[in-house]
């Protein structure tokens, strides 16, 4: 037509082309890209071409050029604790003498990096996967080697693929989504589908699609734990979005309040952001807390009313010990919430159609501890098709999740039953590593308790322990003049004159003056002791020592 013809290459704005692939906008384009969505007509100003940016004179891959969100991104799992441990441990290796003889890693939930055995049955059955010769070669009695449950669940995951060297789905393999939804309807009683479930590379890699969704800049606000596993803070780092922080209360089991969720939303709003989600740690790490029904249930309320995706990370539902609460999921409240709303109660029935929820599990935790096999899922509540297919898209950039730990996800939520060959050493394995590790906990916390200016919760599940130390003000200055954290410069301390690898408290987030540190219960018994003995003479000699320094007096005990 003439008229559209007339506009061409006459700095008009032009139709955009819609290929994915154009990367370098047009000038045209880069007109239509600076100015206002509403703007139409460029001035006479905008019309001009830009002027070429400057030719870098430094790399892209350097330091002062890289994304500056990776920069401020913190990890402090593995952060400089773990420096200083690998030269105390080069020095070993060198023949040095320290006051120990080994490092002992406790700033990871890593049980099998710590001795902690796999689980016979998960392990036969990836390894006929892994290795299909095994399964076909006639000349290898395979069922003397093999527990038949093992065989049949190997032939069974085998069918369902190409080879387990072949991409997967997307969303993960659907023999597999099947098992993770009957095992979610037999933990909570109550239906879960196929649909609603994508497998992931460990439950990090879901988090991180879910709040690559959610978030959009620094306008977005995620209510947060605090203290809280730093996936969290790091993730809306890297997406320059908000973090808010609840803070957890300590001196009651590390329980979550509507007051302290209520302050971190307003505190958002205060702030120019706009909360939309809310991320609850059950069981909690680093604090260990498992939360009662009733918390549970308060939470999903809360994040019904104020609008907010509840994002429930699951990963140590297995790991509840003694007389601890149970684990009761968001996914079973929010079940409850829909049987009440069925009932005739018209606000539940549509808080429980609203509220959207995305729970998360994986296999690192738990008994089954195949962190380094990468398997997890999310299941979603109440998310539109529409976000779905976004989402879908979102982890198709990736492919697919490894199958391997797609096929381990389908192993720890469909174990042996009661009959089958596999049952009775599954069930001994399982019950002999939650025993241990809720033996560890309950030693290591009461011996914590004892030592001078700590003060330790029992942890009532996941792996770790999360004790308050009271620190003075002339180690506090001490440490700011070392250029450090007080804790940071605590832990450091601990680690060189014990081997004990912990992370300090100030990378998991603490109320303002105390000073705590995380470690975990996983190193086996005799580490235990050998790691509880050095940590006590370290303690006294060190508040002793700086007893002296003019002000013993504690600047907190929690
Ligand atoms: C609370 C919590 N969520 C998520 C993760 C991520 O674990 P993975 O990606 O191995 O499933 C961890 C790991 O320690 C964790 O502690």
């Amino acid at each position: 037509m003439p008229a559209q013809k007339s506009n061409r290459g006459k700095g008009s704005p032009k139709k955009k082309t819609t290929s994915p692939q154009s990367v370098i906008p047009s000038a045209d384009e880069a007109i239509l890209q600076k100015s206002s969505p509403h703007s139409v007509i460029p001035s006479a100003e905008e019309a001009l071409p830009p002027a070429p940016p400057p030719v870098p004179t430094v790399s892209p891959l350097s330091i002062e050029e890289i994304n500056p969100l990776v920069k401020s991104a913190q990890y402090a799992v593995r952060g400089r604790l773990l420096d200083v441990a690998k030269s105390l441990e080069d020095k070993l290796a060198s023949g040095e003498t320290l006051p120990f003889t080994n490092i002992v890693r406790c700033n990871i939930g890593n049980p099998q990096a710590l001795g902690q055995r796999p689980l016979t049955f998960v392990r036969q059955t990836l390894s006929l996967l892994l290795n299909p010769g095994l399964r076909d070669a006639p000349e290898i009695d395979i069922s003397a080697i093999y527990p038949a449950d093992v065989l049949e669940r190997a032939a069974s995951y085998a069918g369902a693929v190409p080879s387990v060297g072949a991409y997967s789905d997307s969303q993960g393999i659907r023999i597999v989504r099947e098992h993770v939804a009957e095992f979610i309807g037999a933990r909570d009683g109550c239906p879960a589908s196929a649909d609603d479930i994508f497998l992931t590379d460990g439950a990090s890699a879901g988090v991180k699609a879910l709040m690559t969704m959610l978030l959009r800049g620094p306008q977005d606000a995620v209510l947060c734990p605090i203290p809280q596993y730093p996936l969290y803070s790091a993730t809306t780092t890297l997406l320059n979005a908000t973090l808010a922080g609840y803070y957890l209360d300590e001196s009651n089991a590390w329980g979550i309040t509507e007051d302290a969720l209520l302050q971190a939303v307003e505190q958002a709003r205060a702030g120019g952001a706009t909360p939309r989600a809310l991320v609850v740690i059950n069981p909690g790490n680093p604090t260990g807390q498992s939360l009662p029904k009733e918390s549970v249930e308060m939470i999903l309320r809360f994040a019904a009313k104020h609008k907010l995706v509840l994002m429930a990370d699951e990963v140590y539902q297995e790991n509840v010990y003694g007389d601890a609460p149970p684990f009761y999921s968001f996914k079973k409240a929010l079940s409850a919430l829909r049987e009440c709303g069925a009932a005739g109660d018209a606000e539940a029935a549509e808080q429980a159609a609203s509220t959207q929820l995305v729970s998360f599990h994986s296999t690192s935790k738990g008994f089954i501890g195949e962190c380094g096999l990468r398997g997890g899922y999310f299941e979603l509540q109440n998310v539109p098709l529409d976000v779905r297919a976004q989402l879908l898209k979102l982890m198709s950039i990736n492919l697919c999740s490894n199958v391997v730990g797609q096929f381990a996800t389908g192993l720890m939520v469909r174990p042996p039953v009661d009959g089958q060959p596999s049952f009775e050493k599954y069930t001994a394995e399982r019950e002999a590593i939650l025993q241990s590790l809720y033996s560890r906990a309950q030693r290591i916390a009461a011996e914590l308790n004892t030592l001078p200016g700590f003060s330790c919760n029992a942890a009532e599940g996941a792996m770790y322990l999360f004790p308050s130390v009271a620190l003075t003000t002339p180690m506090m200055e001490a440490a700011a003049a070392a250029g450090m954290a007080a804790d940071e410069w605590y832990c450091i301390q601990l680690l060189e004159a014990t081997g004990l690898v912990v992370v300090p408290g100030s990378g998991f987030g603490q109320k303002e003056g105390t000073f705590h540190f995380r470690t975990t219960f996983l190193p086996p018994e005799d580490a235990i002791t050998e790691v509880l003995a050095k940590l006590k003479d370290f303690q006294a000699g060190f508040m002793q020592s700086w007893a002296t320094q003019g002000d013993d007096e504690l600047a907190l005990v929690a």
